[in-house]
């Protein structure tokens, strides 16, 4: 409204994911005529800038999307004349004073509504946000802090680190961004299911064989090594972005859209897991490699990477859900990077048809002649669901078709920037796509056991050359449980 006001501070403006996705998703928002009428962009950072520095960076990173093209570069210059800039350390009151100062200034007296994106190291986590809350926050409105993980690195340092954020802000006031929730065929998960017939009555034991989450890259942790070895694949990837949305494929249907009984039911599933063993658990780590005369380095050989480090950059795991809609089903998880392609997406294999009429043109193979649902996260986002049919002629020759809803195809629209989704719903207060600390806590407590065990007893990984499709115990562990992974990457 005309006398509210919204103040966008980001602190560590000239970071990578400022500038890669922060910014950009800001000026996304505002052409579309998303962000409320008043609202001023900050960017906070240690090194000295002026505004008209920032604007020159900021610049840089913004692009217009394809089909709206015509007012663009008028857009950007209204856009970069709301963003300003403040030079100071994160720990330092005195310059979130300054800030807060010059944030009022702005506001010209109206209610105002601060929203800070912590996009620093997490060392600095708690400093930073003890700054913006006690020098910072609005006097009159709201005020939101995002904060990106890593949220520690297993379950007792995320505990701390939640409740050293809960010294100086409730849990409401923390948005904690998985960026994996904004993705839109992960938001579309529910409206597939809770939305169409078809769909739920077969979500169960009763009708899914398995269900597999693929994460794959075609690059390495080039330029990120040193954050990377810290953590590793199974706390990068698997124990937020692929269980999040394993979450969010499993729970039961919630009391309503609103934020508190989505996030009910997903930390339902999440406590219902099966605590992981490190026997369904493979891992592993790229090596070099040369390929038509180009040669790709090692994990090892990144110059921020110890050239012992046995942290993984595969891993893949085998995790079940104990309770009645889920018993016995295996979830599979597979991550990795420096592979042959570079893939997001969920696999349902659903069960043998019982006394299949046809089953003698399946030839011996009769798991490939399953259904088979596949929703592909990225890239070229699409659904589709593979059936049996009929080879037009006069024999009588299956073969398996899809069933295929291709983004692209289907709609002309360019898809959002999930970092788009975000600070928009955290604008809004709108909580649902945002990992309350109870979902966090449980996440860390399946992985946890797992990682210590594999650190404490040094777990050598099983080597795979960059730009393969990773190490063979990923196929081994799939067989323990009759499942034959689906991306042979033939089905489109
Ligand atoms: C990040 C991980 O959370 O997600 C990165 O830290 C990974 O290692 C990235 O590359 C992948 O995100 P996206 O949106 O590019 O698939």
């Amino acid at each position: 409204s005309k006398s509210t006001t919204v103040s966008i501070t980001v602190v560590g403006a000239s970071g990578d994911l400022a500038k890669k996705k922060i910014f950009p998703a800001l000026f996304a928002l505002y052409y579309e005529d998303c962000l409320p009428e008043h609202f001023t962009i900050f960017g906070y950072a240690r090194s000295k800038m002026t505004d008209a520095e920032l604007r020159d960076m900021v610049s840089r990173t913004l692009t217009c999307r394809i089909d709206k093209r015509d007012n663009c570069g008028e857009k950007m210059e209204q856009f970069l004349k709301r963003c300003f800039y403040h030079s100071g350390q994160y720990d330092s009151p005195e310059n979130f004073v300054e800030l807060d100062k010059k944030l009022k200034e702005h506001e010209g007296g109206r209610v105002s509504n601060r929203l800070f994106y912590l996009s620093i190291p997490p060392n600095i986590f708690v400093d930073a946000v003890k700054c913006a809350s006690l020098s910072a926050s609005a006097s009159n409105g709201w005020t939101r802090v995002i904060v990106e993980k890593p949220f520690g690195r297993d379950s007792e340092s995320s505990a701390a680190l939640t409740s050293a954020l809960k010294q100086y802000l409730a849990e409401d006031q923390i948005f904690r961004i998985d960026h994996y929730l904004g993705k839109e065929l992960v938001e579309n998960l529910s409206v597939l299911r809770f939305s169409n017939l078809i769909f739920e009555p077969l979500w169960s034991r009763q009708y899914i064989r398995n269900v597999q989450l693929i994460f794959s890259e075609d690059f390495g942790t080039e330029g990120r090594g040193g954050y990377f070895d810290h953590y590793g694949i199974i706390r990068d990837i698997m124990q937020n972005h692929l269980l999040q949305i394993l979450a969010l494929f499993a729970m039961e249907t919630p009391v309503s859209l609103d934020a508190e009984d989505i996030r009910n039911e997903k930390v339902k599933v999440l406590r219902s897991m099966r605590p992981l063993s490190v026997d369904d658990v493979i891992i592993g780590q790229y090596k070099s490699n040369t390929n038509g005369g180009v040669s790709y380095p090692g994990y090892t050989d990144d110059k921020t990477v110890p050239k012992d480090s046995l942290t993984p950059t595969f891993a893949a795991a085998a995790l079940f859900i104990d309770n009645a809609r889920w018993d016995g089903v295996p979830f599979l998880m597979k991550a990795g990077k420096a592979l042959h392609n570079k893939r997001a997406e969920i696999r349902v294999q659903f069960r043998h048809v019982p006394g299949n009429l046809y089953n003698r043109n399946f030839g011996t193979d009769l798991d490939r002649a399953t259904n088979e649902l596949v929703i592909r996260v990225q890239p070229d986002e699409a659904i589709y669901l593979k059936i049996n049919n009929k080879v037009p002629g006069l024999g009588m020759r299956l073969d398996r078709s899809n069933l295929n809803l291709l983004y692209k195809a289907r709609y002309s629209k360019e898809i959002p920037d999930a970092y788009e989704r975000l600070l928009l719903d955290a604008i809004e207060g709108e909580r649902r796509l945002f990992i309350r600390s109870d979902e966090l806590d449980a996440a860390w407590s399946l992985f946890t056991p797992v990682l210590k065990e594999l650190e404490e007893k040094k777990l050598i990984p099983e080597y795979y050359p960059y730009g393969s499709r990773g190490p063979v115990g990923a196929h081994y562990l799939a067989a323990r449980y009759n499942v034959k992974w689906g991306d042979i990457g033939v089905d489109e």
